[in-house]
């Protein structure tokens, strides 16, 4: 007992990611508390909306509990049917599938690129047949996709295009704001997230036609928006609906941390420019660092380096945890998870490849320059 006390006190540990704390927080929870109003759809989720509505320069954004929330409204959206196929990448987290195999979709596994773990353009044209209906792009650790061709194959081909940005808040391409390139996006406010309410998610319609039909389906499916709005005297049940608006209590949180943005994403760039820097300096053939393009930026959401053998990654891992430091590995490829595996026999190398070198480090508004300087010696050493 007593030992491990001693550890907590002579070691700081790092965490992987830890929620920034913003000045507003406190005050605004109390006067959530303090007010009749706790549930969705009242001040503190509009002033949200609204910030969101100005930040994007377009009128559709509606908060939701979570992105696997505002992923899970699209399918409704997009009306997916039996045997409708989605063309989603391997290389992502569960919510980007789940969403549309819950309306009984059939999931298209696309690859990663070789050289990023992002979906590899390349291998999409060949999966499209008559049944596609959506292609959804992420654009991981916060680096866009090369949208332009996509953005052609999906007007070719009169195809949705849904881009799951939960990572992406704030990254551009080609200075275009990511969520803003698709038919639909869905950001996400997890606290593992630069921007956070803890749980918390966001849907952009960029497609105004699909923007009644969202509060429908946003409202458990009843017209209860427009009865908020005093348009109607009662709301009933109009379609198939859920609860995914967010309590006043997450909307209040996420609106003092957007009052931070700009605060927020210049410590974490200092943060990633000394990472890069100390990194460069090391002289190894062992690892990468994340590729660069020339359109896009990384938004500093996610910070990782490609080990180039799976044996270092896993022992780098170990190294930096039994020294306080929390790295890790990231996403297990969809295609051959245990449940990706009863689908089909698809195979991603690719994202079988990422799945097994990517080494993730601490990078969070909390992260001081002494602990860059002990990773990266670590990581030389
Ligand atoms: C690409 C991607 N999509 C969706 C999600 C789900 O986000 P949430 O936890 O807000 O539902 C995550 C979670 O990190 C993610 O990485």
């Amino acid at each position: 007992m007593f030992s491990i006390y001693a550890f907590t006190l002579n070691h700081k540990k790092i965490p992987l990611s830890k929620p920034y704390q913003a000045k507003n927080q406190l005050r605004y929870a109390q006067q959530v508390i303090e007010s009749s109003y706790w549930s969705s759809s009242h001040y503190f989720s509009k002033r949200c909306e609204e910030f969101f509505n100005s930040y994007f320069g377009i009128h559709s954004c509606l908060l939701t509990h979570s992105c696997t929330d505002a992923l899970e409204l699209i399918s409704l959206l997009i009306d997916i049917q039996e045997g409708d196929e989605v063309i989603v990448p391997s290389f992502t987290f569960v919510s980007t599938a789940n969403a549309f195999l819950l309306r009984g979709a059939k999931i298209v596994w696309c690859d990663s690129q070789t050289d990023h773990p992002n979906i590899s353009i390349d291998q999409i044209l060949p999966l499209i047949t008559h049944k596609t209906k959506a292609i959804v792009v992420v654009h991981y650790a916060g680096l866009c996709v090369d949208m332009d061709p996509i953005i052609e194959i999906c007007k070719q081909k009169n195809i949705f295009l849904i881009e799951d940005a939960a990572q992406a808040l704030s990254s551009e391409y080609k200075g275009r704001k990511a969520g803003t390139l698709g038919d639909f996006a869905t950001f996400s406010f997890h606290d593992t997230k630069p921007i956070s309410c803890g749980e918390g998610g966001l849907l952009v319609i960029n497609n105004s036609k699909y923007c009644d039909q969202a509060l429908i389906h946003l409202e458990k499916g009843t017209d209860r928006h427009a009865y908020l709005q005093g348009q109607i005297n009662k709301y009933q049940w109009m379609n198939l609906g859920s609860s995914y608006a967010p309590s006043e209590f997450q909307s209040s949180q996420l609106l003092a941390q957007l009052e931070e943005i700009e605060i927020i994403f210049d410590i974490r760039k200092k943060i990633w420019n000394q990472y890069i820097t100390q990194l460069n300096s090391i002289r190894t053939s062992k690892f990468r660092l994340p590729k660069i393009f020339d359109y896009s930026d990384y938004n500093t959401s996610i910070l990782y380096l490609e080990i180039m053998e799976e044996c270092h990654r896993n022992e780098l891992i170990h190294l930096l945890n039994r020294n306080g430091i929390s790295a890790t590995f990231h996403y297990l490829a969809l295609h051959s998870s245990p449940y990706g595996r009863r689908m089909n026999h698809q195979e991603c190398p690719n994202a079988s490849y990422w799945e097994k070198q990517i080494l993730r480090l601490p990078l969070h508004t909390d992260v001081e320059e002494a602990d860059v300087e002990k990773i990266c010696k670590l990581l030389s050493e």
